[in-house]
């Protein structure tokens, strides 16, 4: 891993990709010959909205890793408004060994990976959700036995969610096809850089408005809320316009034979999935939602662990000259 931050998987190359889900598999096999990779280390979690899985699971983590993680919720730093951005990852870096945040802005979590020498994890942005399809990825090799050649069809909107899992699609050789109503199309910029990256593994990208030629015979069908977590004054109107994007029973029937239902949740049963198909055989939600923690745990393993790599030297003045600070500036490592 070159790597010192994950803030989104295009950063990665598909060799690093490949790294954390094999990492991710062995921890999974064998979590108690890991139980002390990150020894009283601590993961500082920053969220300005709502989690059940992502703060479940790095908490879980952490503590299965030897370490220990704190939560810092809207209203313990108030981020932005109380404090500075820069002034956060200063602070935190001279007491934790990384941050893991979810924020609104994507911007937030650049800048505190900007000015923190310690690692930090995007646990969810506006724009980006790349723990999220790792676990995704890790749980499709699990059930298909591949990644390389997969059809991942995503229907619904062109979100966080969507641009993660074209970006580790690309990274990882699959043919990921999206189907948005207009307007709610993925980004081009991720659109663009998907495709770029895809072009080194034998991916691809599609990006459309069609839901039936995004499902036919796709091995996997993914989908996820009309309306992520700040749009929720939208969510009527959203609806409105999402609905004939539904995954239900008819549409599972167009996939191939043996397909997966794949959601990140939180799930809205009668909205974006039917609870039919979310309670089918074809369902892997769960298993899915499980596989957030084995990912994780290979990434804080890999940004923080004994072999991170050199964090690089920031140029700024008055930085803070905290021990967590120092170690991670001279690459080297010390227990506390
Ligand atoms: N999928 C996911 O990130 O869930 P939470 O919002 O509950 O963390
Ligand atoms: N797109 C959703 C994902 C939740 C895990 C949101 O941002 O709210």
């Amino acid at each position: 891993m070159t790597q010192t931050d994950l803030i989104s998987i295009h950063d990665l190359s598909p060799d690093e990709v490949e790294e954390i889900l094999a990492l991710a598999v062995r921890i999974k096999q064998d979590p108690a010959r890991h139980r002390t990779a990150l020894a009283h280390q601590t993961l500082a979690m920053i969220f300005e909205k709502p989690s059940l899985r992502t703060r479940v699971s790095f908490e879980a983590g952490m503590t299965q890793l030897g370490g220990h993680a704190i939560y810092l919720g809207p209203s313990d730093i108030s981020m932005g408004k109380r404090e500075s951005v820069p002034d956060i990852a200063r602070t935190l870096e001279g007491m934790a060994d990384g941050i893991m945040a979810r924020t609104f802005s994507h911007r937030a979590i650049v800048d505190l990976a900007r000015h923190a020498s310690i690692p930090v994890i995007n646990g969810l942005s506006d724009f980006l959700h790349p723990c999220q399809a790792l676990a995704d990825f890790l749980t499709i090799r699990e059930r298909l036995g591949r990644t390389k050649g997969v059809t991942v069809a995503y229907v619904g909107d062109g979100n966080n969610v969507a641009h993660s899992l074209m970006y580790a699609g690309a990274k990882l050789g699959a043919r990921v096809r999206v189907a948005t109503p207009e307007k709610y199309e993925p980004s081009a910029e991720v659109v663009a850089n998907a495709r770029q990256d895809a072009r080194l593994t034998g991916g691809s990208i599609e990006v459309g408005r069609d839901l039936q030629a995004a499902v036919a015979g796709a091995d996997v069908i993914y989908t996820d809320t009309w309306a992520s977590m700040g749009q929720e004054a939208e969510h009527d109107a959203r609806v409105a316009v999402f609905r004939p994007f539904q995954v239900n029973a008819a549409v599972m029937r167009q996939a191939a034979k043996g397909a997966l239902f794949m959601h990140c949740l939180p799930a809205h049963r009668g909205e974006e999935v039917t609870g039919e198909v979310i309670e089918s055989a074809a369902s892997v939600v769960f298993p899915q939602a499980t596989n957030r923690l084995h990912a994780q745990k290979a990434v804080l393993v890999l940004l923080m662990g004994e072999r991170r790599p050199a964090r690089r030297t920031r140029p700024a003045a008055g930085r803070g000259r905290s021990a967590a600070g120092r170690r991670k500036r001279s690459g080297g490592r010390s227990r506390r």
